[in-house]
């Protein structure tokens, strides 16, 4: 599907954008593959690891649409993967966190469309549904706008869909890397914020598998969300450190206890498939007509019971603590 394809990933030089660069590089031959990101530094160091012929390396902001539209020339797949995404960070710089994470996300939709893009796949977060704080409430408006998106294409054949996932375990800022730095540095304790804590946890290759497995089955309108196991922030912590006691810190500002992916209210739009679920779009698109229970590569997905919830804390599947360290080895490679 990517051979002899230009594909572009907006923040290209994040942890997904580097382990989806690689992914690519390993598994296909595109034409080009565009990383669109404002920092020269993280630039120069990813070109160092990654300088196939076809990689281009395109400094530039999501806030700046002509830019976009610029970077968008010739592309035929699109990843935004872009944002602000420290949940403290856009408490205290809301503005900011708008501007990237919703104006952002408009600005990629109109170079998409402009550029008669064939498939656009913005990543989406757990945060997103059902938000409690900025972040996730940008990303809740981002979603939206994608979806909506391919009411804007007219008679262009631009189509978008949303991949929504829960933490990556060892992804920048995250929980393993600081449990892992307070280990290094001898801390007594491991501070966790609520004993009862749970959250959906998947590696990075996990995630990248699974965007680029929707780029095949997606119509447009979709929002993707992987069947994935939970962790209890106690287990984490336990695993990692055995020997050190917990000391309880209570829940940050913006923090859930919980996190979900599919929301009781959307159950009347939410299909479940083997390994994963599908929100269809709760609005009409004008001259399409798509049967979602039947993707385009010919999956079947069925509807689940009425106030269903996909939910970290009522998921039936766990990790152990050795399952945890499992992931951990698996996030390394
Ligand atoms: N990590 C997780 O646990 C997780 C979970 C669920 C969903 N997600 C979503 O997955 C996506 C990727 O996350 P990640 O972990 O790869 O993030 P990351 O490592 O923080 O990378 C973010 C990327 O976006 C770029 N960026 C930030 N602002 C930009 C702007 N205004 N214009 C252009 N590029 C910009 C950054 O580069 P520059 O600073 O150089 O611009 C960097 O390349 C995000 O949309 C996030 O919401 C992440």
């Amino acid at each position: 599907m990517f051979d002899n394809k230009t594909i572009l990933i907006t923040g290209g030089t994040g942890s997904f954008g580097k382990k989806y660069t690689k992914t690519i590089l390993e598994r296909y031959s595109p034409k080009r593959l565009i990383i669109y990101s404002r920092d020269e530094l993280k630039q120069y160091e990813m070109q160092q690891e990654f300088n196939a012929p076809c990689m281009r390396y395109f400094i530039g902001d999501v806030r700046d649409p002509e830019r976009m539209t610029q970077a968008m020339n010739g592309v035929d797949f699109v990843i935004h993967a872009a944002a602000l995404k420290q949940v403290p960070a856009a408490e205290y710089n809301p503005m900011e966190c708008i501007k990237t994470n919703v104006h952002g996300a408009e600005n990629v939709i109109r170079a998409a469309i402009a550029n008669n893009v064939e498939k656009v796949i913005a990543l989406s977060t757990d945060k997103a549904a059902a938000p409690i704080n900025l972040y996730g409430a940008t990303k809740l408006a981002s979603d939206k706008l994608f979806v909506a998106a391919n009411n804007m294409v007219g008679k262009g054949k631009t189509r978008f869909a949303v991949v929504r996932y829960g933490n990556v375990v060892g992804s920048r800022g995250s929980v393993v890397p600081f449990f892992k730095k307070l280990i290094a540095d001898g801390t007594d304790h491991i501070p966790v914020t609520h004993d009862e804590m749970t959250r959906f946890w998947i590696t990075l290759q996990q995630g990248v598998d699974f965007v680029l497995k929707n780029f095949a089955r997606m119509f447009g309108g979709e929002i993707f969300i992987p069947k994935i196991p939970s962790v209890r922030i106690t287990d984490l912590a336990s695993a990692y450190a055995p020997d050190l006691p917990i000391k309880i810190i209570g829940i940050r500002p913006g923090e859930k206890l919980h996190e979900i992916m599919c929301p009781a209210d959307d159950s009347h739009l939410t299909l479940e498939f083997d390994d994963h679920y599908v929100i269809c779009p709760s609005i009409k698109f004008h001259n399409q007509e798509h049967n979602y229970s039947r993707n385009l590569i010919d999956e079947i997905g069925k509807p689940v019971a009425q106030g269903y919830e996909y939910h970290s804390g009522t998921n039936p599947h766990f990790l152990t603590e050795e399952e945890i360290l499992d992931f951990d080895r698996l996030a390394a490679e």
